[in-house]
């Protein structure tokens, strides 16, 4: 079946950031705390926690098929060469992952959103808002001026969120099988 993903740019240069600040603001208020693979120390352990966070989070991706056994997420996930734990953003709640927001920097010159996912039990709260205002942050810190992502045309909720800080369509949009 051909599926007409939906891709999305951001332009970073022109982001609002001020605009989206309180909502990092406003969960950390709430006893949310961020912190990041790199910042927790990218290890087994850890990346065990993140692959079972993305695996969870990733049930409610529409048509998404079976998620990866955590040998293949690390090996096509983490052991890569655009895998960099600084661009891996981490919610926690009372000591439990609650969220993440994976970015990589492309080979092509931009940043890349690799998987926003919140559990269900804290969306609709502006986690996924304040972890892409750190996720930005990252990119660009890394000096890109593009973060681009790609949607199911189904996940209405991703898209939402992405078009809500900014992101627009890319032109043109091709169709991919
Ligand atoms: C997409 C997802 C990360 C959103 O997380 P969230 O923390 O609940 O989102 P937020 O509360 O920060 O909402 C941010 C914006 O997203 C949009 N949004 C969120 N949920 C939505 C929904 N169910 N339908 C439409 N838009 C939605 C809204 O624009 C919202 O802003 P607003 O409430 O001010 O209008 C979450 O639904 C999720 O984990 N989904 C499963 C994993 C997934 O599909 N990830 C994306 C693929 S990489």
């Amino acid at each position: 079946m051909v599926v007409d993903w939906v891709r999305l740019k951001l332009d970073l240069d022109a982001f609002d950031n001020a605009r989206f600040e309180p909502y990092l603001r406003r969960c950390r208020q709430a006893g949310i705390e961020f912190t990041t693979m790199a910042a927790l120390g990218d290890a087994a352990e850890h990346r065990h926690a993140l692959y079972e966070l993305n695996k969870t989070c990733s049930a409610d991706i529409p048509e998404r098929g079976e998620f990866y056994t955590l040998d293949e997420y690390l090996a096509q996930r983490i052991e890569t060469p655009t895998y960099d734990p600084r661009g891996v953003v981490l919610a926690v709640d009372g000591g439990s992952w609650i969220g993440m927001a994976a970015t990589s920097i492309r080979p092509e010159g931009h940043a890349f959103s690799e998987m926003t996912g919140v559990l269900a039990s804290h969306r609709g709260r502006g986690l996924s808002l304040a972890m892409k205002v750190l996720a930005i942050r990252y990119a660009r810190s890394r000096g890109m001026r593009w973060l681009r992502t790609l949607h199911h045309p189904g996940n209405t909720s991703a898209i939402g969120m992405n078009r809500r800080l900014g992101f627009v369509d890319e032109e043109p949009r091709p169709a991919m099988a």
